[in-house]
């Protein structure tokens, strides 16, 4: 069964092809690169002796995609593909609902075209916004605050009026928590530009010597240590929740919503305490005042994945820092090294 995987070079999705080509689906990638490096996908197949098809196209790009589905006989799409820095997303924000919400528009149309009626798609808890109740569940209302999450919400909008109009769809929407960790060969993993804007990224990269010290966003939260609580699920186990998620979509009809997380929150210090415990490092940082934006507590209620879907996050905090601080210190510059992407031969 050939699975198209967009934005399958980028962290996320490069986790799911390994997992996709380990039990035996055919893997058909697109990817501009434009927040990724093939090489990521030249590791993929090192990891997992199986090759995969890569197309280097914008999904902006309707004929470029066209010819992609003329080309293969594609059974589902999973829709990585897409911008998702908060701080980005409030500087240009046409950016992010082009880039995202139209690029989903012409990937349905064209699937449409093809008669490809199966996919996945990567929302996120961000589309919860500051919501108090805790766990969240699904169905708990959806007030996004920033650009980025509106995009989010309205690519599950426009997902579900598509069922509407046609149930011959079948379309599941995964809201993922806080993606961490890397696959335990260390040699995938995340690769954000410039200064990480996320925790983890940030405390590898200060683990590793590349950057000084921490900055706590606040320790006056109604938390057990004043420091933010989140649900961080290893990346490895929402890789796996994907091809879950494809074996529901391809018996049955519908759109259904997902959170993806482990249920459990832990704190910014908890975090600090397994990564030094996993790497021998000592992670200075200085606490500063909140980030904008920022809510005390979010973690999921996992259950529906679980009932519905036979998936639970099995990873705990200190292997997804053990294996975050294997790929950071097996790559400290990421896949900085390949200079040239067209010398990666994954074209
Ligand atoms: P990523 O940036 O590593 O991967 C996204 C990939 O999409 C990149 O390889 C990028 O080059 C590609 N891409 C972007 N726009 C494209 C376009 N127009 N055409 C073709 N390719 C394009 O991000 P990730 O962390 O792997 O996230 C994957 C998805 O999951 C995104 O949609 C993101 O919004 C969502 N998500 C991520 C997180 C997280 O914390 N990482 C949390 C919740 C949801
Ligand atoms: C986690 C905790 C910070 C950095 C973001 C997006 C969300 C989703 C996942 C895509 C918070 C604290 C962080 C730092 C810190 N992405 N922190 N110092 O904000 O929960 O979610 O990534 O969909 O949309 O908003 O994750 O890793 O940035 O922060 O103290 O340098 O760490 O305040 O409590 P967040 P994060």
């Amino acid at each position: 069964m050939a699975i198209l995987v967009t934005g399958g070079a980028g962290y996320i999705g490069s986790h799911t092809c390994v997992e996709l080509l380990n039990d035996g689906y055919q893997v058909i990638v697109v990817d501009d690169f434009s927040n990724s490096n093939p090489e990521s996908l030249k590791r993929v197949e090192q990891i997992t002796g199986k090759q995969l098809k890569t197309y280097p196209i914008d999904l902006l790009n309707q004929i470029d995609l066209e010819k992609v589905f003329k080309e293969n006989k594609i059974e589902a799409v999973i829709h990585f593909a897409g911008l998702k820095s908060v701080g980005e997303s409030v500087a240009v924000p046409l950016k992010y609902y082009r880039n995202n919400v139209i690029s989903t528009l012409i990937l349905c149309e064209v699937m449409r075209k093809h008669r490809v009626k199966n996919l996945v798609f990567s929302s996120s808890a961000t589309v919860y916004g500051a919501t108090d109740k805790m766990p969240v569940s699904e169905d708990a209302f959806l007030k996004p605050v920033n650009p980025y999450g509106r995009t989010k919400h309205l690519i599950e909008e426009l997902l579900r009026d598509l069922y509407q109009s046609d149930k011959e769809w079948s379309i599941t929407l995964l809201r993922y928590f806080n993606p961490i960790g890397a696959h335990e060969s260390g040699n995938i993993g995340e690769d954000p530009n410039g200064i990480p804007n996320n925790l983890l990224p940030y405390i590898s990269q200060v683990a590793v010597g590349k950057l000084q010290r921490l900055n706590i966003f606040g320790d006056d939260y109604p938390t057990k240590d004043g420091t933010g609580i989140r649900d961080y699920i290893h990346v490895v186990d929402l890789a796996k929740g994907h091809l879950k998620a494809l074996e529901k979509i391809t018996s049955i009809t519908g759109v259904e919503t997902y959170n993806l997380g482990t249920g459990r929150g832990y704190s910014v210090l908890e975090m600090i305490d397994a990564f030094e415990n996993a790497s021998g490092k000592k992670i200075p940082y200085t606490v500063v005042d909140r980030r904008e934006g920022d809510s005390a507590i979010c973690y999921a209620n996992p259950n529906k994945a679980r009932e519905h879907l036979k998936w639970q996050a099995s990873r705990d905090i200190h292997l997804m820092s053990k294996d975050a601080w294997r790929w950071q210190q097996k790559n400290p510059k990421g896949y900085q090294e390949i200079v040239d992407p067209r010398q990666t031969g994954v074209y």
